[in-house]
Parts: structure tokens; C-alpha cells; sequence
């Protein structure tokens, strides 16, 4: 994630982000213990402990809380990493040049296009500021709007991964792995699919 604390919060049309707090922890306990939230988030969370534990060690300080008019709204990850592959003959090619983005919603404000514009700026911030060249999400198979919002940001799925995610109600079950480019997703945005209009350089 950006560490700066001069970047946050980040803003797009409707939805505002800024580094999960542990003031957020109780505020996204309301969604994040509902079955239709928990059924689908990559880390299973059974319990008010489970959901707290969770929360402190791998959301405040490293995810995002989402607002939308000041109400919390939705949490996400935006995880840079090291890229794989020979990074020993040339480190600097593959140090901190790819990001892993996820989303959550609190159903009460979904089906609003939230999700999706939450998509879009997770993409922003990682390629105009964070300045990685390649951003990869992951779901479970059979979790369609997920996935459409993937699609829509021009996502390439790039694996179907099949029984290897683990799903604690229902075991083994198929995962989907996608991705994006930087060179694509500009081009996708100069060709009127997006918005580079508040690109800035790198910033991280
Ligand atoms: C996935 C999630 C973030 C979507 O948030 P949202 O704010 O409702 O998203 P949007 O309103 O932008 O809608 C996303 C798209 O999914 C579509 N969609 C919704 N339900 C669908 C379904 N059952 N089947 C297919 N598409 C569906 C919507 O119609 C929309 O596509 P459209 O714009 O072409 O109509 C939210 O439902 C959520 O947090 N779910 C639980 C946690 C989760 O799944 N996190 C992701 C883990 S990988």
C-alpha cells in the first residue's frame, strides 16, 4: 500500500479512500459479519474474535476503509509486491511492480455502482501513483459480481484455478485469477474507457 500519509485519502466521483483505521474495526464489524459478506471473502470469519483479529493484523495499516458522503461504505486491499521471475539478474525489474487488489461492499450500499468505482480507483492509484505495471484480482469461481466488476475494469481472466481455493462451508472449490497491464489499462482509458484525466506521476 502507499504509505504516505501525505497521498490519503484519495477521492473518485462518489467513493473516498484512506488507510483502515482501528477506529473502522467496530464500524465494519456491521458488514463484515453478514453471511452474504463472509461467503465470499477470500478469509473466512466466523466470530466477532475471528473478524477483530483479522481486522488488526491484516487490515489497519495495510487496507483501505471506503467512504461514500462520509458513511463507511466498503473496505479493500491494494497489496504492491515484488513481481515474479529472475529478479536477481536486474532486482530493481521486479521490486515492488505489481499490486493485488480486492473489494468489499456493505450489501446495504450495493448494486450502486459502488464496487466498480471502487475497482477503478483501486486501478488508478496503483498504476499512476503507485506505479506498478501489472494488477491481478482473485475470486471464487461462482462469485458473478466480482467478477463482472473485474471484467468491466478490462480484467483479463488469465486462469481458471480449478479446486484449489479453499472455502470453509464448502471445501475445494474452482477459483478464477485475473489481470491487467498498465499499457492496457491506458490504453483503455484513452480510448474512452476510462479516465486518465487525473493522472499524476509517480507518487509512492
Ligand atoms: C462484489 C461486491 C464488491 C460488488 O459491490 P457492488 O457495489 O454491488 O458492485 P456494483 O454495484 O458495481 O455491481 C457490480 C456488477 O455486478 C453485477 N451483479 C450483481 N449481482 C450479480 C449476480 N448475481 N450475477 C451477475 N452479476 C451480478 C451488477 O449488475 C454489476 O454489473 P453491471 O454494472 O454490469 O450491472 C459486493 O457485492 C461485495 O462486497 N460482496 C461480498 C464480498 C465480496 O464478494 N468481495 C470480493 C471478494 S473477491
Amino acid at each position: 500500500m502507499l504509505t504516505s500519509l501525505d497521498f490519503w485519502p484519495h477521492s473518485g466521483p462518489r467513493v473516498t479512500l484512506a488507510p483502515f483505521s482501528e477506529g473502522d474495526v467496530d464500524e465494519a464489524w456491521a458488514y463484515r459479519r453478514l453471511p452474504e459478506v463472509t461467503t465470499w471473502t477470500g478469509t473466512w470469519i466466523a466470530s466477532r474474535d475471528a473478524w477483530e483479529g483479522f481486522a488488526r493484523t491484516r487490515l489497519v495499516g495495510q487496507g483501505l476503509a471506503v467512504r461514500a458522503a462520509g458513511v463507511l461504505v466498503g473496505d479493500a486491499k491494494l497489496a504492491v509486491a515484488d513481481g515474479w521471475g529472475q529478479g536477481g539478474s536486474d532486482p530493481a525489474a521486479v521490486a515492488r511492480c505489481e499490486a493485488e487488489v480486492g473489494w468489499t461492499i456493505d450489501p446495504r450500499f450495493a448494486g450502486r455502482g459502488l464496487g466498480t468505482e471502487l475497482g477503478e480507483e483501486l486501478l488508478r492509484i496503483a498504476f499512476v501513483h503507485a506505479g506498478v505495471r501489472r494488477v491481478t484480482a482473485s475470486a471464487f469461481a461462482d462469485n458473478a459480481p466480482s467478477i463482472r466488476i473485474m471484467e468491466k475494469l478490462g480484467m483479463r481472466r488469465e486462469a481458471l484455478t480449478v479446486s484449489a481455493s479453499f472455502h470453509a462451508a464448502r471445501g475445494w472449490i474452482d477459483g478464477v485469477d485475473y489481470a491487467i497491464l498498465a499499457d492496457e489499462w491506458r490504453a483503455r482509458s484513452h480510448s474512452g474507457s476510462g479516465d486518465v484525466s487525473r493522472e499524476t506521476s509517480r507518487d509512492a
